[in-house]
């Protein structure tokens, strides 16, 4: 019988730094534990709301406090983290150790599709601690310093999708073996896309330059874009950055005025979901900005702060950019 290469194999074999090997095989953990839980389904006992609300006011669901609790626990016990940020704890949590990482994650991602069977996933992005007890300015360094980041999502297939600055790789869940084995290598976002993923509800509220570009795009063959676009939307942003990761596409979370009344710079969060996101796509050859400037070049104020995201295909993201600039 024979195998694929394992993660931490594969990890190995990049040269990845032992302390970063074990970290990730830490977040490998947890995701398969998570996974587990999500699989059980109704009949398990992970589904369902918490009575709680998170340090941004959402309603946790029970899996958002458990997922939290496992990515705790497995990167406490890989020793190679000396802190951890989390969209679920309103302040930094350090850990035993002489940990040389800091992990920034988001447990589960698309909660609101847990109940309805839809994928979910854990985002997560890996910094350099500047220091052994590190205080929340060390967590607040730009995109571009991450030493690794990926996403888990758990689909029909659970697949973990990695880069630790040598491109972007994929790894599938083998559930007979418990490991995730490399599956596909050196992801390539197809430059030019005409597949568009918003959520189109909130059109009304958006600035100019996005009211314009989506306009443009839905005017298809007929309108200045000349030709027909299609759109998609999972509302699980793990899921959609797959998608567009596999066949190209554009995502767009942007600000807009029911964003801004509540003192928000966007609903998607910069250390925890941004800047991971942007680095994966753009190890990937694709492109992730704000719609004025690229994601991971922002100086973060806060550990929760929002951003606004346009990020896929290199083609599109710069039409954007373009709007905003006229
Ligand atoms: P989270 O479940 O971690 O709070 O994140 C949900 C995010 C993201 O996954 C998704 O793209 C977006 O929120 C969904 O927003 P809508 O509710 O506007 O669809
Ligand atoms: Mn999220
Ligand atoms: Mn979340």
């Amino acid at each position: 019988m024979q195998t694929g290469t394992t993660l931490t194999q594969d990890l190995r074999v990049r040269g990845t730094d032992e302390a970063l090997v074990r970290l990730m095989d830490g977040v490998a953990t947890a995701s398969k534990v998570i996974a587990d839980g999500i699989a059980q389904g109704d009949l398990g006992d992970a589904l369902g709301t918490a009575e709680t609300e998170n340090v941004q006011g959402e309603t946790q669901k029970k899996l958002d406090i458990v997922s939290n609790e496992i990515f705790i626990s497995t990167a406490q016990a890989s020793g190679a983290a000396a802190g951890l940020a989390s969209e679920e704890m309103e302040d930094i949590y350090p850990l035993v150790g002489d940990g040389e990482y800091l992990l920034v994650f988001d447990p589960l991602d698309g909660s609101s599709n847990i109940d309805v069977n839809v994928s979910v996933g854990s985002i997560f992005s890996v910094l350099k601690s500047p220091s052994n007890n590190p205080t929340t300015e060390d967590y607040l360094q730009a995109g571009n310093t991450q030493v690794a980041a990926g996403y888990v999502v758990y689909g029909p297939a659970t697949v973990m999708v990695l880069t630790t600055g040598q491109g972007t790789h994929c790894y599938t869940l083998d559930r007979a073996v418990g490991e995730f084995i490399l599956s596909k290598e050196s992801l390539q976002v197809p430059q030019r896309t005409s597949e568009f993923a918003i959520n189109a509800s909130n059109q009304r509220h958006w600035e100019e330059p996005m009211q314009a570009y989506i306009a443009d795009c839905l005017a298809g063959k007929e309108g200045p874009r000349e030709r027909d676009f299609n759109m998609r939307w999972i509302a699980s942003m793990v899921a959609d950055v797959h998608r567009i990761l596999t066949r190209g596409g554009i995502f767009i979370y942007p600000i807009d005025a029911k964003l801004s009344a509540k003192n928000q710079g966007g609903k998607l969060r910069l250390m925890y979901e941004a800047n991971p996101m942007a680095m994966l796509v753009e190890q990937a050859g694709g492109a992730a900005s704000t719609g004025r400037g690229r994601i991971v070049d922002i100086a973060p104020e806060h550990l929760h702060q929002r951003v606004p995201v346009v990020l896929g295909s290199r083609d599109e993201v710069a039409e954007v950019e373009a709007y905003y600039r006229r």
